[in-house]
């Protein structure tokens, strides 16, 4: 994947819009993120209004290095040097217990902070010039899929004036295309939060010592998960052979409008009438990097619903399966 060469002139720009506590949209190597300045009240409340987010939705706060990890969080175990070490800069944010600096606006009033410091070379050529943190969460409207090139973002938040945001830097498509892994090291056993690029036998193998995971510890009932990362349209997952069964079926004038992203061959068989096809990727990085461009243009394709053939498993494809159980949530099977 080729990354365009970072654009002075527009660093310049946004260093110089989020000095003045405006927003800014920019890439990073896993989704786009919606920047401001982490240490600025106004700005901060900006953030939050331009989202939809509420006040109790923490932010991940972004920084230039380990260095930094000291303003913004206190008691750091060894835990956060070696797994620092090993991922950053890269997909990888660490919940740490906060310092004062880290506002209740930043942690959504917890105790603990975020921190990730990020590999893409233009989010670091903006964090160096800026030389301090950056809140950045997806830059999405609250509760929808994350943008992965500078369009989604465009779709969604929009520039001034019509639109949220003071600046958007196109800075190609997210390499990585998903969420970074989200690792809390702020009680006694490491948890994984979220599923991201980096596995937990990645984060096992750094440490030395077990990973628990928060999902499978938690009750998961679909009514109590948290609907995020959501199309417009209901979406479904289905496993392959029960899509291929229903899409072996020719559609007639009453059938919902569906819109399929489903294996080759799957597709190759379908005698249903579909309103739009994507093949989907065999490798989970291609997947994953794909994912949400092809689940923005499922959502604008005009169908009634959204069906999504169910990815194979396997650790590399967990980071999938949560995204696509949370695009799930809510809808109304079809
Ligand atoms: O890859 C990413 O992490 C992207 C890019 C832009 O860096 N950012 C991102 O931010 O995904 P956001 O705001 O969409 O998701 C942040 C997640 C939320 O699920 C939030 O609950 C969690 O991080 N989070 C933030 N602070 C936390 C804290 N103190 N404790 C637990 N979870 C926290
Ligand atoms: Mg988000």
């Amino acid at each position: 994947m080729q990354i365009p060469l970072v654009d002075a002139v527009a660093i310049q720009r946004a260093t110089a819009v989020l000095h003045a506590g405006g927003l800014v949209a920019l890439p990073t190597e896993t989704v786009y993120g919606l920047a401001a300045d982490a240490s600025n009240e106004v700005a901060m409340r900006a953030l939050f209004a331009a989202k939809g987010r509420p006040a109790d939705h923490p932010v991940i706060v972004h920084i230039d290095g380990y260095d930094a990890v000291k303003d913004w969080a206190r008691d750091v175990p060894d835990a956060a040097k070696h797994l620092a070490r090993a991922f950053w800069p890269g997909p990888l944010t660490l919940v740490l217990k906060r310092t004062s600096r880290a506002s209740d606006l930043v942690t959504g009033g917890q105790e603990t902070v975020a921190l990730r410091a990020p590999s893409h070379p233009w989010m670091r050529a903006v964090l160096h010039q800026f030389g301090g943190a950056l809140a950045a969460p997806s830059a999405n409207s609250f509760g929808r899929i994350s943008p992965t090139t500078a369009q989604h973002v465009k779709d969604d938040l929009g520039e001034k004036p019509r639109g949220r945001i003071d600046l958007i830097l196109d800075g190609g498509a997210c390499p990585i295309g998903i969420e970074s892994t989200i690792v809390d090291l702020s009680g006694g056993t490491p948890t994984l939060l979220r599923p991201g690029a980096i596995l937990r036998e990645e984060l096992q193998r750094a440490l030395g010592t077990e990973v628990f995971d928060a999902a499978t510890q938690a009750p998961r009932t679909p009514g109590r998960l948290e609907k995020h990362y959501a199309p417009r349209t209901p979406l479904s997952v289905l496993a392959v052979d029960q899509l291929a069964m229903e899409l072996s079926v020719a559609s007639d004038t009453r059938s919902p409008r569906i819109a399929v992203l489903a294996p080759m061959h799957v597709l190759q068989a379908c005698r249903a009438t579909v309103i739009l096809a994507i093949a989907a990727a065999e490798s989970s990085d291609d997947y994953i990097r794909l994912l949400y461009t092809h689940l923005h243009r499922l959502d604008s394709s005009g169908a009634d619903c959204l069906v999504v053939a169910r990815p194979p498993s396997g650790p590399e494809w967990d980071a999938v399966h949560d995204r696509l159980r949370r695009a799930e949530a809510g809808a109304v099977p079809c």
